[in-house]
């Protein structure tokens, strides 16, 4: 009876601000092919139809739930265009802006999609589908700049971007206002219900305003662990005063845990942290408490100064029981890991209270193109509606520029290449040009454009400007003549008249004005004007119509087809022939590529002399000492002989100086040249002054300390040089013995790849090489061991070990370090499946180090020393990781810019289970181990 009466009051409650807000909603179906109720919310979906032209409805074949929205998706090609939703806000007012995407094709094979998603020019989030069945969910808040918003998708690194649904949910009053709003949006990280009764989200109608509260309940990776004990759920039917600020849903804020040993805590991850947040707490008290009890508490984690010791007592704070009180940090620095607890005080008689949270992190905005540039654009955009050209979306330039218009680099963004040749354009040239100042280069040619040449007297920047083979009529502007930078200025085959201003005579500029029959030429000395007139007249007149006539015969044979074209309909298709860049291709497939740079002979008394008799050994390499040395030249060497020519080295030597000295590569050493005399055989390699790898890690003697940072370059060198022979050789190098002896340190600490002795150019139809095997214990691939055939990802296994080492400054092998297992795979394999990656950090990182930073690499480590071959990335994909690594570690925004499918299914961050899932690495049977399984 108590019940049914307050959820009346609840309902009456609701239902005005429901039917107000609703109608406000825009809730879009991206690829759903009809508008409908959603019966389980009541709202109104529409189709993307009247929002998009571009990309394709695509059926979902396992669409989560039965919700009608995600039968269908909208897939966009994967190329360098960005495709836009436009949405109407009204300026200044706050929005949540949400978009979902649920892939759902998991059976075609293909790798899942990884795109960028932006939001107006800012990027907003990149999308990396790791679980075909999940919705990823991106909620943002802003308030609205102008009088709509572009909603973004591009630049997909694998697969092809896609979008399930786009949402507009205006919100109210001075709901989520903060300081930072003309500069910040708040990109949503976490919005949690505590105590939910189900694992099912909250939202309309419970919440008016449609915001999505997650239970508690359900437990993504990592999400919400580490759970206090003693925590018990609690709940109420009692109405809940919500009409503080944001206004939460009263359904949220009936249900609550309790720390009822005192303390309450969590651990979660903040997706695209570190970074400054605004975080909420949701308190209300749902608990009866007697006249002598109390309930206060404090928050012990995380750190926030001037916030620790304040004492929460919520009944107090808010002014009475079921009455909200929301504690909130406006700006507080939160890390990728967020652990929070909140303890009782002294005095209290009960734990701490909580109903909800929510942390979202700020996202600097980014500015748009500058307003007159884009408003330019937009009048050439009007001229032409409908044509090819004219399709692209969103902001001229970022994230990818349209493709006719070239953008500078600066904030805002200006337009400096303007490239509308043969575009069908007619009528006047808009005379909103004169507000690209920024404009270097004018492509208006091969256009029906009439009138005469606009006011651009402000365009100083001009260097380029091409208006040939148009109808301009007037004058040529004089002021042209005085563009500071002005190069090459095309007029030619107008119907332009008047003076040619003498200044574009002078000859310091390429100026082409034929074909224009009224155009005169002053002559410059008005004395003899009247005689030279005169006198040339009569061969002038002969010869231009000679000239002319014959340039015009030649030119309308000539410029037939296209002239035809221009007299088409806007509409029609446009020629192909537009400006474009040269593309270059990488891995042409020669080996000779980066230049003809071969080694040379060097004689042996050349090397006697520059290693004075051999006297200074810096080294041994896989197959003999090593000697410094000094060439006539100045130029320093390393001179390796190999041990014993006759037998085995013997393969090795012609292997080395046949590979190295076709292949060059900024992170691989470069071999001078080599010597074969007296049974004898040298190879000279340039010599790297700061050793090797092993050394700098290993060797206690070796005071110079790496720091992470160092580390993490030192290992994005190594891996490029060994991606470069993987994919950068045809047919594909295979090194076969990648260690950190074999990773030598230049000058300035730019690491290079060493050693090639045991390469074997792998054969281009085999994906595997067999042969005797080789490389160094340690580094050894296992699988290689096992049945003897050798392929790049045993490379990768060895620089999964090199980068165990730069993680934990250990050895591969020790006995003393990890007794019977020996080695460092097994150690570090438990420690980082547990979850506990601080154990492995070598001690002199430790406190200097973002952990974010730290997972990326240990994932990729942990990935590239699987079992399986087929189960470890490329090399590729780890010079991502260590250079989204880097990223982080100097606390940029986190990017990713790639993931394929074959391993990043099972990456995420810290997504390792605490209850560890150990895989014995001699079971080679099973399939690919997976951390993220529970
Ligand atoms: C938050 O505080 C930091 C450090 O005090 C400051 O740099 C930043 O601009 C503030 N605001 C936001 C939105 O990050």
């Amino acid at each position: 009876m108590a019940l049914s009466s307050h959820l009346l009051v609840l309902f009456l409650h609701l239902i005005p601000s429901v039917i107000c807000q609703v109608t406000e909603f825009v809730s879009i179906d991206c690829g759903g092919t009809s508008n409908y109720t959603d019966p389980s919310t009541g709202l109104v979906w529409v189709s993307d139809t009247g929002f998009i032209r571009h990309g394709h409805s695509v059926d979902n074949k396992n669409p989560n739930g039965d919700s009608t929205q995600y039968k269908w998706t909208r897939d966009f090609p994967a190329d360098r265009n960005k495709y836009c939703y436009t949405l109407s806000t009204t300026e200044r007012r706050r929005y949540l802006v949400r978009a979902t995407f649920q892939y759902g094709n998991s059976d075609s094979g293909d790798p899942f999609p990884n795109f960028q998603l932006y939001l107006d020019a800012t990027m907003w989030s990149t999308i990396t589908v790791l679980d075909a069945s999940r919705v990823y969910v991106e909620e943002m808040i802003i308030r609205a700049t102008s009088t709509s918003i572009d909603v973004c998708l591009c630049c997909a690194s694998t697969g092809s971007p896609f979008i399930s649904t786009l949402e507009l949910r205006p919100l109210n009053l001075s709901m989520y206002a903060t300081d930072y709003e003309d500069s910040f949006y708040l990109a949503v990280a976490a919005r949690v219900n505590f105590g939910a009764p189900s694992k099912d989200p909250i939202r309309y109608p419970d919440d008016p305003y449609d915001r999505i509260w997650e239970s508690d309940l359900d437990r993504r990776q990592n999400f919400l662990v580490g759970v206090a004990p003693g925590t018990e759920r609690i709940s109420t039917y009692k109405n809940i005063n919500v009409r503080t600020r944001e206004f939460p849903p009263v359904k949220v804020m009936q249900t609550a845990v309790v720390g009822t040993q005192g303390r309450l805590s969590y651990r979660l991850n903040l997706e695209g942290f570190p970074a400054n947040a605004r975080a909420y707490a949701y308190l209300a008290e749902i608990e009866d408490l007697s006249k002598n009890e109390t309930r206060k508490f404090r928050l012990e984690q995380p750190q926030v100064p001037g916030y620790n010791n304040a004492i929460v007592n919520i009944a107090e704070n808010a002014n009475g029981s079921c009455t909200l009180y929301e504690p909130s940090y406006m700006n507080v620095s939160l890390d990728f890991v967020l652990s929070f607890s909140f303890v009782k005080t002294q005095d209290s008689t009960r734990g701490p209270l909580l109903n909800a949270i929510e942390i979202s992190k700020y996202l600097q905005i980014i500015p748009k193109t500058e307003s007159n540039d884009a408003m330019t654009l937009d009048a050439f955009r009007s001229m032409c509606r409908g044509s090819d050209w004219n399709h692209e979306e969103g902001d001229p330039c970022i994230p990818t520029q349209w493709e006719w218009v070239t953008c500078s680099s600066s904030s805002p963004p200006r337009i400096t290449k303007l490239a509308l040749s043969e575009k069908h354009l007619k009528g006047k040239i808009p005379d909103e040009l004169k507000h690209l100042d920024g404009l270097t280069e004018l492509w208006l040619d091969g256009n029906s454009l009439t009138g005469s040449i606009p006011d651009i007297s402000n365009l100083l920047n001009l260097t380029i400007v091409h208006l040939e083979n148009n109808r301009l009529t007037g004058p040529i502007p004089s002021y042209l003549g005085d563009f500071p930078s002005l190069r090459e200025l095309y007029v030619q085959n107008n119907s332009l008249s008047g003076e040619i201003p003498p200044t574009l005579l002078t000859g310091k500029l390429v100026f082409n004005y034929d074909g224009n029959p009224e155009l005169i030429q002053r002559v410059q000395h008005k004395k003899n004007f009247k005689l030279i007139f005169g006198t040339s007249i009569g061969v002038l007149v002969v010869f231009v119509v000679f000239i002319l006539g014959g340039l015009l015969l030649f030119h309308n044979l000539w410029k037939k087809p296209s002239q035809e074209k221009s007299n088409d309909k806007c509409n029609s298709l446009s020629t192909t022939s537009k400006p474009s860049a040269a593309y270059s291709l990488v891995n042409g497939g020669s080996l000779m590529e980066e230049g003809p740079d071969v080694a040379y002979y060097i004689t042996l008394s050349d090397l006697e002399e520059a290693t004075q008799n051999f006297s200074r050994r810096i080294g041994k390499g896989s197959f003999g000492p090593v000697y410094y040395g000094k060439m006539k030249d100045g130029k320093e060497v390393a001179v390796k002989i190999l041990a014993n020519a006759s037998s085995h080295g013997n393969q090795q030597f012609v292997n080395e100086v046949a590979l190295l000295s076709r292949i060059h590569h900024r992170n691989l050493v470069p071999l001078v040249g080599c010597c074969e005399e007296a049974h004898q055989r040298i190879l000279v390699y340039e010599y790297m002054h700061n050793g090797s790898l092993q050394e700098h890690i290993h060797d206690s003697v070796n005071q110079k300390h790496l720091d992470w940072l160092s580390r993490l370059s030192i290992a994005e060198d190594a891996a490029k040089g060994l991606e470069y022979l993987h994919t950068g050789c045809n047919p594909s190098i295979i090194h076969r013995d990648v260690k950190t002896s074999n990773i030598l340190l230049d000058i300035n600490m730019r690491a290079k790849v060493s050693d090639f002795g045991l390469s074997r150019q792998a054969d281009e139809n085999l994906t595997h090489v067999s042969s005797i095997v080789c490389g160094t214990v340690g580094y050894l691939d296992p699988e290689y061991y096992a049945n003897q055939q050798l392929t790049e990802k045993s490379d990768v296994y060895s620089f999964g070990i090199v980068l165990l080492e730069l993680i934990s400054g250990r050895k591969p092998v020790s006995i003393e370090e990890y007794g019977s297992e020996w080695h460092i795979v097994h150690w570090a394999r438990s420690l980082i499946r547990k979850g506990d990656v601080m154990s492995i950090l070598d001690p002199s990182l430790a406190g200097n180090i973002k952990i974010e930073s730290l997972w990326r690499i240990a994932e990729v480590a942990i990935l590239s020393i699987e079992p399986h071959g087929a189960c470890r990335p490329k090399m590729q994909e780890i010079v991502l990781a260590i250079q989204d690594a880097i990223r982080i570690e100097k606390g940029k925004q986190k990017n990713y810019t790639t993931c394929s499918r074959s391993w990043t299914r099972q990456s995420s961050h810290i997504s390792l289970p605490s209850a560890s899932l150990e895989i014995d690495s001699s079971d080679f049977s099973s399939g690919c181990s997976v951390p993220s399984a529970r």
